[in-house]
This record gives C-alpha cells, sequence and structure tokens, in this order.
C-alpha cells in the first residue's frame, strides 16, 4: 500500500477528528468478516484497512488534491458524496473494499468515466468511491475474435486497441465514458446495427457481488441476463470478455446539415420518410439542438447524416434535405475512428469536459419521430432556452437514430435490456450552472415537460426510457420493461444476489 506521508498525515488527523458514523455498527455479515473484526468499522479504520491492499492501491481523503480531481462528475445535480477514494489496482483489491464496506454498512460506489448524472446517485450521502481507473487493460485473445477488458478501461483505449490490432467492436460512441459504465445498461454503439448492443457482446464477465465474492459468470449463470440492461445493480465488473470482428469499413463519411428551427416539420417528416424508412445497417442519423446566436435567434437544426464505407453520404440520402433550405450542409471524409469528433463528442469535445455543470437529461426511446410533435417541443424548447437571460441557454437536445437491425436481431427474453423494438432514442439535456434547488426544480420541470410532449406525440401509454440518460424520477418499468415478468425476474435477482441493495444508487431496478 502507497502512501504519501502527506496524505498518511491527513488521513490520521482526519480520522481522529470523525466520530465513527452511526451507521458503522458491525451486522451479521461482518462478524464473518475477519478484516472488519480486526480493524474495526469506522471510517476513520480505512486508513489502516488499506494496509491490506495490494502496493500500487491508493487511497485519498477530502483535503487532498487528488480526492478533489477523482471526484469531479460531469453533472453536478444531486451528485454522490464520498468521505474516501480507494484506487484499487486489482480485482482483489475490489474483493477486500467491498467484503468490508459490505460487512460494516458503509455504502460504495464504484466510479469509472464519472458520467452517471442520474440524481438517484445522491442517495449516497456518505461512504466509500471505489474508483477503477487503474483497472485499464486490454487483452485481445490470439484466436483474434474476442478481448479481455478491464472494468476501469475507457471507451476510447479500447477503440484505439483493437484498431491498431485491425479490430472493432461496439463500444458507446462518446469517447469519454468508461467502456463497462454504458455496456452494464445495454449500451448503443455507431456498430449496433451490425452486431447490437454493447451488452450482447459480453462471453464472460468476473464480477464481484455484494457480499465480496469474486464470481466469473457466463450464458450460464442466471446473473447473465441482467448483466446486460441492468448490470449496475448487481456487482462491480472488474473485467469482461466480448466478441470483436475484423474492421470491416474502415472509411466513412458525414454531412453536417443544419436549419433553422422554422424547418423543424419538413426536417423530421424527411428523416423518417428518407432515413428511418428502411435505414440500411451501415447508416446513422443523430440531430441536436443548441442556441448558434450569430446564426439565429432560436435554436438551430444540426443534422448528421452518417453511412459506412463511403467517402460521401450517397445522394439518395442527403438530397431531400438540401432541397428543403438548409443554413449549411458540410461533407467530410474520414475513418471510423473521426466520428466521435464530427458530432462533438471527441476526447476534446465540449460534452466531454467536466466544467462543475449540472447536465441532467430525460430520455425516452420513440419508433419514429412525430413530426407535429416535434414541431410542438421544439417551440417549447426554444422558449425556455433561447429567452433572453435563460439560465438554459446551453442546452442541447440529442436525437439519437442508430441503425437498430443488430440490436432487433437479439432475442428480446435473453436480456434485461427492454427496448429492442425502439428505433429512436431522443433526451433533452439541460445544461446550467448549479444556483440551489430552485434552480434543479426548474430545469426538472422543463425536462419532464419536454419529454412529456414527446411521449404524447408518440401514441402509446407506456413511456420507454435509458438507464443511462436517465434523470432519476423514472419508475422502474419506464428503466427495465413494463412487461410484468421482467419486473418479477429482476426484483428475485435481486434479492438473490443483493439483497441490502448495496448496489442501488445507479437506477435501481426494485
Ligand atoms: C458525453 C456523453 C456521451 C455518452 N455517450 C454514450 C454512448 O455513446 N452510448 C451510450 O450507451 N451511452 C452514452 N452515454 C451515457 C453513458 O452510458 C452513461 O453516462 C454512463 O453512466 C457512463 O459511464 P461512466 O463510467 O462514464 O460513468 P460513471 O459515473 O463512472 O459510471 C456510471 C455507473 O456505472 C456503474 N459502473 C461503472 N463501472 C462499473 C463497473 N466496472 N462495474 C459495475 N458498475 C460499474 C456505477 O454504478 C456507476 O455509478 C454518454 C454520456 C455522456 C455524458
Ligand atoms: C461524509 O461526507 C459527507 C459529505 O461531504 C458529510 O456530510 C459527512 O458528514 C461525512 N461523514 C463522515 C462520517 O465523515
Ligand atoms: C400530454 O397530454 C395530456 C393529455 O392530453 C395533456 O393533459 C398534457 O398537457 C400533455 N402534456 C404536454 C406537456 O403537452
Ligand atoms: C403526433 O403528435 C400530435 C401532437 O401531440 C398528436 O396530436 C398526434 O396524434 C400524433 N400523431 C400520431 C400518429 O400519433
Ligand atoms: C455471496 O452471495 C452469493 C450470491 O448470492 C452466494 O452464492 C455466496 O454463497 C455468498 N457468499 C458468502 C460468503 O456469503
Amino acid at each position: 500500500m502507497h502512501f504519501q506521508a502527506k496524505l498518511l498525515a491527513t488521513a490520521v488527523a482526519w480520522g481522529l477528528a470523525t466520530a465513527a458514523p452511526a451507521a458503522a455498527g458491525l451486522d451479521t455479515e461482518a462478524a464473518s468478516n475477519s478484516a472488519a473484526r480486526t480493524l474495526g468499522c469506522g471510517l476513520r479504520d480505512f486508513w489502516r484497512f488499506a494496509s491490506t491492499l495490494s502496493h500500487q492501491a491508493e487511497v485519498y481523503f477530502p483535503g487532498s488534491a487528488q480526492f478533489a480531481q477523482y471526484n469531479e462528475r460531469w453533472s453536478n445535480v444531486e451528485p454522490p458524496a464520498v468521505n474516501i477514494t480507494i484506487l484499487p489496482a486489482t480485482e482483489q483489491d475490489v474483493v477486500e473494499i467491498v467484503k468490508i464496506a459490505s460487512g460494516c454498512n458503509i455504502p460504495f460506489l464504484a466510479y469509472n468515466g464519472k458520467h452517471g448524472a442520474t440524481t438517484t446517485l445522491g442517495r449516497m450521502d456518505w461512504g466509500i468511491a471505489i474508483n477503477l481507473r487503474k483497472l485499464s487493460s486490454v487483452v485481445i485473445a490470439p484466436t483474434g475474435d474476442k478481448v479481455t477488458v478491464g472494468g476501469g478501461t475507457n471507451s476510447k483505449v479500447l477503440i484505439d486497441a483493437l484498431w491498431d490490432a485491425g479490430k472493432q467492436t461496439v463500444t458507446g460512441s462518446c469517447e469519454c465514458v468508461s467502456y463497462m459504465g454504458p455496456a452494464l445498461g445495454g449500451g448503443h454503439g455507431w456498430l449496433q446495427g451490425h452486431h447490437g448492443l454493447i451488452g450482447d457482446q459480453f462471453l464472460e464477465m468476473n464480477v464481484v457481488l455484494a457480499n465480496g465474492t469474486l464470481k466469473t459468470i457466463n450464458a450460464n449463470s442466471d446473473l447473465w441476463w441482467a448483466m446486460n440492461g441492468a448490470g449496475h445493480n448487481f456487482g462491480i465488473v472488474t473485467s469482461v470478455t466480448s466478441s470483436i470482428y475484423p474492421i470491416a469499413h474502415a472509411n466513412w463519411a458525414i454531412e453536417t446539415i443544419m436549419f433553422t428551427g422554422d424547418k423543424v416539420n419538413a426536417v423530421y417528416q424527411a428523416v423518417n420518410d428518407h432515413l428511418h424508412n428502411n435505414q440500411p445497417v451501415g447508416l446513422v442519423e443523430w440531430s441536436y439542438w443548441m442556441n448558434i446566436p450569430e446564426i439565429s435567434p432560436s435554436p438551430v437544426i444540426e443534422l448528421y447524416i452518417i453511412q459506412e464505407g463511403v467517402t460521401v453520404v450517397d445522394p439518395i440520402y442527403t438530397a431531400p434535405f438540401h432541397a428543403l433550405g438548409p443554413v449549411s450542409a458540410t461533407p467530410r471524409t474520414g475513418t471510423y475512428r473521426d466520428m466521435s469528433g464530427w458530432v462533438g463528442i471527441a476526447l476534446d469535445g465540449p460534452p466531454c469536459q467536466k466544467t462543475g455543470a449540472a447536465n441532467p437529461r430525460f430520455p425516452i426511446y420513440l419508433p419514429a419521430y412525430n413530426a407535429t410533435a416535434q414541431e410542438e417541443v421544439y417551440a417549447a424548447f426554444a422558449a425556455a432556452t433561447a429567452a433572453p437571460g435563460s439560465p438554459f441557454a446551453n442546452s442541447l437536445f440529442l436525437f439519437e437514430g442508430y441503425s437498430t437491425q443488430g440490436v432487433a436481431a437479439v432475442d428480446p427474453l435473453s436480456s434485461a435490456f427492454a427496448f429492442r423494438d425502439d428505433n429512436l432514442l431522443l433526451a433533452p439535456l439541460i445544461t446550467y450552472t448549479p444556483a440551489g434547488a430552485a434552480r434543479d426544480l426548474q430545469a426538472k420541470q422543463l425536462g419532464n415537460q419536454l419529454r412529456q410532449i414527446l411521449h404524447n406525440g408518440s401514441g402509446r401509454s407506456q413511456m420507454h426510457t435509458y438507464v443511462n440518460y436517465a434523470y432519476g424520477d423514472e419508475s422502474t418499468e419506464q428503466l427495465y420493461g413494463h412487461e410484468q415478468w421482467r419486473q418479477t425476474k429482476l426484483a428475485a435477482l435481486k434479492t438473490k444476489y443483493d439483497p441490502n441493495g448495496r448496489f442501488s444508487f445507479y437506477a435501481p431496478a426494485v
């Protein structure tokens, strides 16, 4: 265990100054946990406990620069609160930390890319951050058809390592998120039209359960079903082995077509008619609404049409949009690895920065666009974000129309991901500078109003949402599926594997 002397001093001083927390009494689990018995259960005992971890593990307490850095999050509305940050360096470290934390009833949470934004995280008001950044590794099997990825590996690290080997797989599209964070909720990415969700690629994984047991599981485990869609609820994944594929199309092209808001109805009618009608596997349609005052006093519509295996997007897809009178149309050519940059979510892109902003999203899955509802929701978004002095001026409305053949091809009964039939993922992202509870409430009401307009336009009675974009006020049915059997199955697995709800801060399944 490596401590900088200064940190150790901080730890001791902090420990002595802090009364043992009330919730930290020994319970029955702890009685069988020798570490807890020997070292005690108070948070102040953790500097001693840390000495049982591997030499490369690190422990940080409030007051250190590292603690502050490792606790910066992408969104700051109801973030989790922690009192210790531990960086395990080995799988066994994770086992030890979970054993003692569980045994001592100390809340804990896996920290990875720190883009988790759901407000349920705020239910963690003290405890241990288990920061997985040291469990970063990518090992391609000699057979070339699978990769073993450490539980703390960033998406871009994986994408680049595979690319160098002539391989690729489904990952999140954004470079700054972790591989596991998106994957455990199903996970969307550029290649899902070919291969399915990120979680659909899983072959085997090592997971530390709530009681600190390390298990290697595959499709033969009853837990397997849950890990693809509701996985955040069941353990800490220390490594996963996933399918990989030869690079099928190195070259990709995009056309970025910008419109002013008066075209909203026509644009989304055309998206339905020309892009989503028989959308081929290699075609992706995205759009953003955002305020660019130099171009328009109302939010602009930035439409992205992306195609694999070409140097120019086929005019059959772009011509209908040119005919609508865009502000601009900009073609670009490059490779698979340029795409995240084209849509602004590369490592250096604005949405990848941790600026202290609040970034709640209000997701909804839909089968298709309703041009009338798009017009209605545009008016509401414009009124709230483009008004002079709006605190929400930097908000972004996300419209993601990935191809879905690979997702739909997987048996819907086979995993906890419940919404394989939906084609679109929409979400207002209400960005603002935190300014207290009233501002948070205003943002929540706005986001829910926008989402409700879209829902009303769907003609559906039940709303479908995405766990990884969830605001935190969604029902378990809206997150994990409205079928009774899904709810029953999830609840039974939760009772079996996590009876005390240790893994219930992020999008809890029950
Ligand atoms: C800019 C941006 C782009 C995004 N792009 C995509 C995208 O392309 N596709 C997509 O599907 N989603 C995307 N998302 C949503 C993304 O899936 C979630 O934000 C997710 O929570 C990010 O995971 P993280 O590791 O970065 O964040 P974290 O906050 O570190 O992790 C989120 C939660 O996941 C759990 N967790 C993380 N690692 C592990 C592990 N190894 N074992 C067990 N539990 C773990 C923990 O409960 C944690 O609270 C994006 C989000 C942002 C902000
Ligand atoms: C843990 O941290 C939280 C948030 O900073 C604080 O309110 C709480 O008092 C701390 N608990 C202990 C036991 O130090
Ligand atoms: C959604 O529809 C209901 C029922 O028609 C209506 O009462 C409600 O105002 C609508 N919500 C929004 C945000 O438009
Ligand atoms: C589209 O949305 C509008 C506005 O909410 C609604 O009146 C209409 O019924 C919707 N159309 C369909 C086909 O659901
Ligand atoms: C930990 O939980 C798992 C899953 O419920 C169970 O199989 C295992 O026996 C438990 N281990 C201990 C030591 O209690």
